[in-house]
């Protein structure tokens, strides 16, 4: 799953790590819009952040949603804020760090307000339970991602005086038929989540043991969700979860039969409308099927990209990381990706300096990356995680400037490549969703092509976002293509 970190305290990022993750998903700040105001309203405030990936971002919105229900309205200042939640990742080390600092700027508003509730809540809630409130005396609330039904209760709990936690993880929890309160959101694409937790123990990761067991949505209220989105305007859903391709829906069953696959639900979500783009994030190397590339292929609305995370190149590492493919089978999966669907990008995720990697094991990721030429990848320094399989059984033995040194290679093998595939676009006609006016210039709109290029080009009357437009491109920087209306596609 692409990770998005949109908040951040410096406007330089920090680290190589950061300025990757920054620029691929621009957009620093998240925070929760005033709701439309129909809803009666207590007077209290809320500001709800969210880190991490795309399914912190969706789960917020079924926060807001819930909260919303007990007459939350939401704000973006935390000087005004009664309740203040962080929605917060674990996925490594400097990710939990952010948190803390932000954690050590509530404490001086806290100081000053002693009222104002601080709750933590996602992944670090999950993996650090109890200790949070040891650790962190001003967090007056922990809550689990599969818990935030209970959150009305146990606000009720601290505003009694106590402290409150609830990091109980389900096997059923889907949220499905909470109606996510859209936050943030440009009126034209949006995330539905079709599954949570995973069952991969991947040996390096965090995420089974803060999400627990995988377990998959009912395709009914996906669909549903789905439809909704389209008569409110939205033009574009990318379907969520930490393996997409193992999606299944047994009825209700765990033991029943499969009766929906992924490539089924997909199919089921393109059918909404033929103007209704579909994406969808993560899938897996192991398990993403021909029937998934074909069902893509069939249909023009469902988009022609795919992030495929490979981490390494080299199969000796992939086997230490556990994650149940070797480099021949990753490089079949993207020869059949090619043989299927010739113009879908391909991006990826890599971590650098894995237990007892070699210079050897490194040159084999860089030779990967040389040979599937990815349009976008995030890349990360190995950052060791407790509890986890690696963290058991293997030592965390590269040194960092080590680390560090592959990770730039890395980055220096993907903007080459990345400025390659984007120069294979200039030239052509491409279909273009807008999503909004471009983040540099009033005067143009950016939207993106099916293979998830951000085109921009010059705004012309009558054009909103939410039209399909046909630009001609001219040119590009490393990651963008700059084009010209050419006309409106209905
Ligand atoms: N479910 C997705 C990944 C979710 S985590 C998948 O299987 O691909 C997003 C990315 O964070 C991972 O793909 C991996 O590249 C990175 N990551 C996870 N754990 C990490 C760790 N301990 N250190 C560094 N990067 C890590
Ligand atoms: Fe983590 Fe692996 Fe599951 Fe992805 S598939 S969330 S990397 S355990
Ligand atoms: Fe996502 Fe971070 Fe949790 S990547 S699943 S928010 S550990």
């Amino acid at each position: 799953m692409a990770y998005l970190c949109r908040y951040s305290f410096s406007k330089q990022p920090n680290t190589v790590e950061e300025k990757i993750i920054d620029e691929s998903r621009q957009g620093e700040y998240f925070m929760a819009p005033d709701p439309s105001g129909v809803r009666p309203t207590t007077g209290r405030k809320l500001l709800l952040e969210s880190y991490g990936c795309q399914m912190n971002f969706s789960d917020s919105e079924i926060v807001a949603s819930i909260l919303a229900g007990e007459g939350y309205s939401t704000t973006r200042d935390p000087e005004e804020a009664d309740l203040v939640l962080l929605n917060t990742c674990a996925i490594r080390d400097n990710a939990e760090q952010r948190i803390r600092g932000r954690l050590d700027y509530l404490r001086s508003i806290k100081r000053r307000k002693p009222h104002l509730t601080v709750g933590v809540l996602g992944c670090m809630a999950e993996r650090l339970r109890e200790k949070l409130l040891e650790e962190e005396k001003l967090v007056d609330l922990v809550v689990g991602p599969d818990a935030y039904r209970d959150l009305p209760n146990l606000i009720n709990r601290v505003e009694d005086g106590q402290k409150a936690v609830n990091v109980l993880l389900s096997r059923e929890e889907t949220y499905a038929e909470i109606a996510p309160l859209r936050l943030d959101t440009n009126g034209v694409t949006a995330f539905i989540s079709i599954m949570r937790g995973c069952d991969n123990m991947c040996s390096f990761c965090v995420v089974p043991f803060t999400r627990g067991r995988e377990r998959s949505r009912d395709p009914e209220s996906i669909v549903r969700e789905a439809q909704q989105l389209f008569e409110a305007g939205y033009r574009e859903v990318t379907l969520l979860g930490q393996n997409v391709d193992s999606y299944k829906w047994k009825g209700g069953n765990q033991d029943g039969d499969i009766l929906v696959n992924f490539a089924q639900l997909l199919e089921k979500v393109a059918r909404v409308h033929p103007r209704l783009r579909v994406r969808f994030s993560t899938s897996h190397p192991k398990d993403m099927t021909d029937e998934v590339l074909h069902t893509m292929a069939r249909h023009d609305n469902i988009c022609k990209y795919i992030h495929l995370p490979v981490q390494s190149g080299n199969s000796d590492v992939l086997k230490r990381m556990n994650r149940g493919y070797s480099r021949g089978w990753y490089l079949d999966r993207i020869a059949a990706i090619r043989r299927i669907m010739p113009t879908c990008a391909i991006s990826t995720d890599i971590i650098t300096g894995f237990c007892g990697e070699t210079e050897e094991e490194h040159q084999d990721t860089l030779s990967l990356m040389n040979e599937v030429q990815y349009d976008m990848a995030f890349m990360f320094k190995y950052s060791e995680r407790p509890k986890t399989l690696a963290e058991r059984k293997f030592e965390d033995d590269v040194p960092e400037e080590v680390k560090g040194r592959r990770l730039q290679q890395v980055i220096e093998a993907q903007m080459k490549s990345a400025a390659q595939r984007t120069k294979l676009y200039v030239g052509y006609d491409q279909e273009v969703l807008i999503e909004g006016t471009s983040k540099k210039s009033q005067e143009h709109f950016q939207g993106r092509n099916t293979q998830n290029v951000v085109v921009v080009f010059p705004k012309q009357e009558g054009l909103k976002p939410g039209d399909y437009v046909r630009v001609h491109t001219y040119g590009c920087t490393s990651v963008t293509l700059l084009g010209e209306y050419v006309a409106t596609v209905s």
